[in-house]
């Protein structure tokens, strides 16, 4: 007899780095986590955020339309300036129970794996290595930062 599964729930998703247009403080950086954890919740969005001065990085993924209403308020919000952003397409939602977590680069146990996110953005931006390949690496170390979140 076969048992039931649940089928994996099927969600797109986007990684970015973006530069800020103007200064922003530990608390600074806490509210926003917080009011995007709001509004990520109301919409089936979840993910990380990640802040270095002056650069933030940051993974969302949630249900297709959801997450590009999400994607079209964040690019618009003026206090930062996306850099490279790259779509990595379909994939089981990695971050289940985090409507926005905020995660320290210099502390997190997968530092090594958002430092080298934020690597293969900057090299994006600079049209360096064909971007599936890149997508993919991409992939693989979200999903190393999810498993050790
Ligand atoms: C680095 C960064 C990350 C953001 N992340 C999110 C997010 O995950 N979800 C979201 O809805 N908005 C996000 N935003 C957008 C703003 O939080 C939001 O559009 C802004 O607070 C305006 O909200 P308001 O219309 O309630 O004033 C982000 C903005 C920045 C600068």
């Amino acid at each position: 007899m076969t048992s039931m599964q649940h089928e994996p729930i099927q969600v797109s998703s986007i990684v970015y780095l973006s530069r800020t247009t103007r200064p922003f403080g530990p608390d600074d950086v806490v509210e926003l986590a917080d009011r995007a954890a709001e509004a990520n919740e109301l919409h089936g969005v979840t993910g990380y955020l990640t802040y270095s001065e002056p650069h933030f990085t940051q993974y969302i993924e949630g249900p297709e339309t959801e997450l590009l209403a999400v994607w079209d308020r964040i690019q618009n919000d003026a206090r930062h300036k996306i850099v490279q952003s790259v779509g990595l397409g379909l994939a089981e939602r990695r971050f289940k129970d985090w409507a926005m977590t905020l995660i320290d680069p210099m502390w997190h146990s997968a530092a090594g794996s958002i430092e080298a996110i934020h690597e293969l953005l900057s090299a994006a931006d600079n049209g360096m290595g064909p971007s599936s390949e890149i997508a993919s690496s991409l992939r693989n170390l979200v999903s190393e930062v999810s498993v050790s979140s």
